[in-house]
Order: C-alpha cells, then structure tokens, then sequence
C-alpha cells in the first residue's frame, strides 16, 4: 500500500481527525496543486490567446503546457485533441449536442443501465428530441455489465453507444473495449465517461478505441471548475460547436462567423485557465507515483475491505462480492437503517462518506436498493488500512447507537 500519503494534503493537516472516504465525490488537492494554483495567480495571470505581452504569452504557455500534459497521460495522438470544459457533465452534453444533427427518428442509442446520470440524462434527451430509441445494456446482480446483452442491444440501427468505464456505485471496471469493438463494427460512435477511471486506472484512450472520453479534474486530484473532452481529432474537426462566443471563432462578419482550430471551437469564452495550470500539477503529481500503483494500492484495500464487510451480517452490499477488475468504492446499507443515519453516525466518527442515490438511480433500483438511500465509501491514494479499520469498527457498532 502507499505510506505517508496524507502529509501531502493540507485539509489533513487542518482536519485531524478526518477520515475521507467520499473521494468518488471529489478528491483532496496535493499541497503541490494548491500551490501552483496560487502561484499561477500570483506571478504569471493574465488571460489567454488574447495578448502579445509577455504576461499572456507565459499564461497561454501554462495552458497549453496542461494540455500536453494531460494528452500524454492519456496517450491522446495530440493536444489538439484534448477540449477543456466546466466539467465532464458539460463534455458529455457537448458532445450530445454536437452529434445531434447526426440522429434521425428510429436510430438507436445506446448506453448501460450503470450510468451516472450525467451519460444518461442527455441522451435521454437525445432519444426524446429526435424520437430515437434509447436502449440500456443490463448488468447482473452485483453491477457487473452483461456483454450478452450487449452484443443483443447493439445493432445496425444503433448510431450511439455510451458508457461509464468504471462505475461511481459499484466500483465496477466495464470491459469497455469489448462494447467498443461491437459499436464499431455496426459503425457506432463511442462516448465513455471515465470521470471514475481516470483517477484510479491506467487510460489508454488509443488503446480503448473509444471516440470520445471524459472526465473531470476534481475527483483526480485537480481543481473544481475544469473538466476534460477528449474527442478523437476527424470527430472534432467535423463536429458543429456547442457553445459560441469568444476564441472559438476564426472570422466574424455581421451574419454569418467561421471557427477556429480545434480544440479551440469548442472553448468558447475564457477558459479554466489557472484551473487548468493546477490540473497540470495533478497529473505530475500522479504520474509521480505512476498509476500502476495508484491501482495496486486500491486492488489492496478492496481486498481489505470487501473481507470485512462480507463478514458482517448486518451489512448489505450493491456490487461485487469479488475484488477483480474494480476500484475502492463500496456502496452498501446497514439493515434496517436509514443510509442518512448511518452516514451521519460515520461523520460523528469523523468518517466521511456520501448517502443518498450517488446520481445512478436507475442502477440503485436494478441493484435491489430502490426507493433506498445507500451509504458510498470510496477510497484514493491517502487511505490507508487505518481509515479502513475505523469505518469498519463503526459499523460493527453502528447499530448499539442508531435505530
Ligand atoms: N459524480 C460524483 C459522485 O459519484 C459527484 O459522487
């Protein structure tokens, strides 16, 4: 397992007795990230592309220097493929809305029954505003995706298959590549939300085959505010903007206006700049580590903790009783007791943890839990088998304090 790794996150030092274990929500920051944040506004802000002087050229420097970064980590074929957005929630409708005049009444969508409802709302909307038909990839009982099913609902009317590379419930890793490689050979365009991947896994987007990913920088160690579109280039050169404005134009006339280069197109406005410049520092600081081990280490603590929750019979637990091919997150229910309850008796303990639906209902519903708020403990790189044994040794006595 990684040792020593709180000393690196200030809220630790100002947060003693913290236990944070709702990094699926968002992450803590590195000192490191904090501090190349301030020094961004301290000594090199200005805004970017729009000045000759020194101080925007360093500005625009920084930006562009995140975007080499981030497509290296990634192994994107070039920077000009990574489009940096409020947020992976805003990627996914970007790309929504910019295939949508690809989709004609009767197509076919397609996404999986685990999805956030950030890859599912949209194109819930989609299938609502073109009158195609929006279909769902099943799982089995402890979340795992169903490639039957699958290779079932994926065929020569489907245009679009989406889908969550790791779950935000379950902790699931789907065989992403497989649903891949079946959409392609119908001539699918692939979207993967990989806001729960890219922190925890190595990504290779190249190797993955997708057309476009996201993910945000707040659940990577990064600042909120900043997300990433990583869209394959023929794609975006294609793709109509979905936003308009500043920067994202070549030429303005009185009626009609032509568009920059990608990735520009489709970063109307002034962007997350400083945000982008501390996403940077995230990724140093993950590739500090390398992301081989960032998965090790939660390959143990799974193994860790899914022993410990399996032992107790008072713990209902919604996803898989195994510990291959997922990440630290755990989403359970202490029975018969309210998710809030528990949570609230956990952060009294100084554990935090989030309760409610994790916006995935129609995944809680398939897992049994509907109507049921359920409790979500998810581990990163600064747990350690001692924040382990505390949420453990709280649930063991949960129930002598609640109900
Ligand atoms: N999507 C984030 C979560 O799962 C907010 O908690």
């Amino acid at each position: 397992m990684l040792t020593n790794m709180k000393s690196h996150f200030p809220v630790f030092e100002n947060n003693p007795n913290l236990i944070y274990l709702d990094s699926g929500a968002t992450s803590q920051k590195p000192r490191t990230v904090i501090d190349a944040i301030r020094d961004f506004y301290e000594k090199h802000n200005a805004n970017i592309h729009r000045g000759i002087y020194s101080l925007s050229v360093r500005s625009t420097q920084k930006y562009e220097e995140s975007k080499g970064k981030v497509a290296r980590f990634i192994k994107a074929r070039s920077p000009s493929e990574i489009v940096y957005t409020k947020n992976a929630t805003e990627g996914l409708n970007l790309v929504m809305y910019s295939l949508a005049g690809r989709i004609r009444e009767g197509d076919e969508i397609v996404i999986t029954i685990s999805e956030h409802h950030a890859n599912l709302v949209p194109w819930q909307q989609l299938a609502k505003r073109k009158r195609a038909i929006l279909k769902y990839i099943d799982v089995d009982e402890e979340g795992r995706l169903n490639l039957k099913d699958a290779r079932q609902k994926i065929t020569g009317r489907t245009r679009i298959v989406a889908i969550n590379h790791v779950s935000n419930v379950t902790g699931v890793i789907h065989p992403v590549e497989e649903v891949i490689s079946m959409a392609k050979k119908v001539g699918a365009i692939t979207v993967v939300d990989a806001c729960q991947s890219v922190p925890h896994i190595p990504v290779d987007v190249r190797k993955m085959g997708a057309d476009f990913v996201a993910f945000s920088g707040h659940k990577m160690l990064g600042p909120t505010g900043i997300g990433v579109l990583w869209g394959r280039e023929e794609f975006l050169k294609e793709m109509e903007p979905f936003l308009f404005g500043g920067d994202m134009i070549e030429t303005v006339e009185l009626y009609e206006s032509t568009w920059n280069d990608i990735p520009m197109k489709f970063e109307a406005g002034t962007p997350p700049i400083a945000e982008a410049v501390g996403l940077s520092a995230a990724v140093d600081f993950l590739n500090g580590i390398g992301m081989e081990e960032v998965y090790e280490h939660e390959r143990r603590i799974t193994e860790y903790v899914l022993d410990k929750l399996l032992s107790m019979d008072h713990i209902v637990l919604y996803g898989p009783r195994t510990p291959e091919d997922r990440i630290a997150i755990f989403t359970f229910n202490v029975k018969g007791l309210h998710a809030h309850d528990v949570a609230q008796f956990l952060d009294y303990r100084g554990i935090a943890t989030r309760s409610g639906h994790h916006c995935a209902q129609p995944l809680l519903r398939r897992l049994g839990a509907e109507g049921t708020s359920t409790v979500r403990a998810s581990f990163y790189i600064y747990n350690d088998s001692r924040d382990a044994d505390a949420l453990i040794e709280a649930l063991k006595e949960v129930k002598k304090y609640v109900g």
